[in-house]
């Protein structure tokens, strides 16, 4: 199934949580499409939504009403179980935290994703690392790198697997300002070749991205 030069397409998408006897609406009926390639950051104040949108596109939860297409994919229609397969394919996660394993170096870091595939390396590991222009660090464990080394390595693990959409939240919330936007270029260097969302409060990186998608009070004011 085609869905033409869109790689996410989501049509009035919401999201409630069941709170004490209630619920928290905290997505209204959002749409949103995201093309190929393109590389788009969502901003919005703390609470607005950000990664409970990001959780939706990655497939970690799903909306309380509306339709997701990733990639053609209605993913609302999908059971969980085809998702993990959906999901492993098509998306990369880069976090705040970076959320390595200390006691693994980078090289080994970068390579859980295939092992957790079942899949060969065939140079997958070296490519990635030498995409985020890491080669001579392969031997490191994450205490062993500066936090922007370790970002890097995150990234390099988000994109092992060839990745259609990158999703990154507050990647550069850990970082000073100048190792902040050497992650930013990064992907910036990354989009065109897959899909970049990222989540950021620093208005100068959003601008590096082809578009912004503000969140307000569950709504989308780009
Ligand atoms: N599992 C949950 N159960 C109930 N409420 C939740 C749950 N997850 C998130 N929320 C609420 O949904 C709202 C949006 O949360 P979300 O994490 O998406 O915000 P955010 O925009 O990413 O914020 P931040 O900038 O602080 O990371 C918040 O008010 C939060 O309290
Ligand atoms: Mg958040």
């Amino acid at each position: 199934m085609s869905d033409g030069n869109n790689m996410i397409r989501i049509q009035g998408a919401g999201k409630r949580y069941p709170m004490g006897a209630g619920e928290v609406e905290v997505l209204r009926g959002i749409s949103l499409d995201v093309k190929k390639g393109e590389f788009v950051s969502v901003m919005g104040q703390s609470g607005s939504g950000k990664t409970t949108l990001m959780n939706l596109i990655g497939m970690l939860d799903s909306p309380s009403e509306g339709t997701i297409l990733i990639d053609g994919n209605d993913i609302t229609l999908k059971p969980q179980k085809e998702l993990v397969g959906l999901r492993r394919r098509t998306v990369g996660f880069v976090f705040q935290q970076f959320h390595l394993i200390p006691s693994l170096t980078a090289y080994e870091n970068v390579a859980l994703p295939l092992v957790f595939a079942g899949e060969k390396d065939n140079g997958a590991v070296d490519i990635a690392l030498e995409r985020v222009g890491l080669s001579h660090r392969k031997e490191h464990k994450p205490a062993e790198l500066s936090g922007g080394e370790q970002q890097r390595v995150a990234i390099a693990r988000a994109i092992v697997m060839k990745p259609k959409i990158l999703l990154a939240d507050e990647p550069t919330g850990a970082l000073d300002g100048t190792t902040g936007s050497m992650i930013i270029s990064l992907l910036r260097s990354l989009a065109g070749e897959m899909t970049v969302i990222m989540v950021t409060h620093n208005r100068e990186l959003a601008m590096l991205s082809d578009r912004i998608v503000n969140l307000v009070d569950g709504n989308i004011a780009e």
